[in-house]
């Protein structure tokens, strides 16, 4: 299957030229130097190293177990993989919420020790101050607007956001809040088709959508989840391109029957 690959490194100002001429924006997380190794292979445009980490590399119920430490852990393995894609990473909970101060000491952190490009953050208005001084000092910030998952606990649940016409008006301010202050780009999770299409249509700067419909300029998904490498999860926006948990498991078994029926290794697979 061929990709679009016009540009040998893609940065913010690329992204910026394929919405401006309909050219859809393809992202998907990566954690570790393997896998990203083989998407960026497969051409996907922006590789984000997503606090989803916290789930899927480390099987916590939640984003926000995971540290700044182990971000920069997961985002300087990506970096070492990476040839063609835009690697942004995600400051973690307790990073940036309150304190600019901190949100600028903890981007410069992961801006030297991993290399990243860019990092996001999640929210609005609340958090203008934090990616201000951020944006201040040089770096691309990216937002990330709807369901918001390192605020779960003030949700209260994982459902669709912005359904009702106050949320949906905050959000649509918030949106464009983030454009005006330099963001340049925005993530909208789970958020109602149309909201989706009348949020991209009106910003200028690209949108990502993850269960934000077929509107958004772009689209993200957890790699785990689209490879079927995880398997109890099953919102309606994702579609598996894979069913790896099977496909590895299986392999795994026949290694296991190679193993004790004294089968591998083979004479020709030894010194
Ligand atoms: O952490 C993550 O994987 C994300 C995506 C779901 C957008 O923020």
């Amino acid at each position: 299957m061929s990709v679009h690959k016009e540009f040998k490194r893609i940065t913010t100002h690329a992204l910026q030229a394929m919405k401006a001429r309909g050219e859809r924006i393809s992202m998907l997380t990566a954690y570790d130097y393997s896998m990203a190794k083989i998407l960026d292979a497969g051409g996907v445009d922006v590789l984000l190293v997503g606090d989803s980490a916290s789930n899927v590399m480390a099987g916590h119920e939640t984003t926000l177990p995971i540290t700044l430490d182990q971000m920069i852990y997961h985002a300087s393995s990506v970096v070492r993989a990476v040839e063609r894609a835009l690697v942004v990473v995600d400051l973690p909970f307790g990073n940036y919420q309150g304190s600019s101060r901190k949100a600028l000491a903890s981007t410069v952190r992961i801006m030297k020790e991993s290399g990243a490009h860019a990092v996001k953050m999640e929210g609005g208005k609340e958090i203008q101050e934090s990616i201000e001084r951020v944006l201040s000092a040089g770096v691309p910030v990216m937002g990330h607007l709807g369901l918001t998952p390192q605020s779960i606990y003030k949700f209260g649940t994982y459902t669709v956001r912005a359904k009702g016409e106050v949320e949906a008006e905050r959000l649509i301010k918030d949106a464009k809040l983030l454009q005006k202050i330099g963001c340049f780009a925005i993530v909208l999770e789970k958020i109602p088709a149309e909201l989706g299409k009348q949020v991209s249509e009106m910003l200028d700067i690209p949108t990502i959508g993850i269960g934000g419909g077929q509107h958004t300029d772009g689209q993200v998904l957890v790699t785990h989840d689209m490879l079927g490498i995880t398997k109890d999860f099953h919102p309606r926006f994702l579609r598996r391109y894979a069913n790896l948990f099977d496909t590895i498991k299986e392999a795994v078994e026949q290694y296991s029957t190679d193993v004790k029926n004294r089968d591998f290794p083979s004479k020709k697979e030894q010194y």
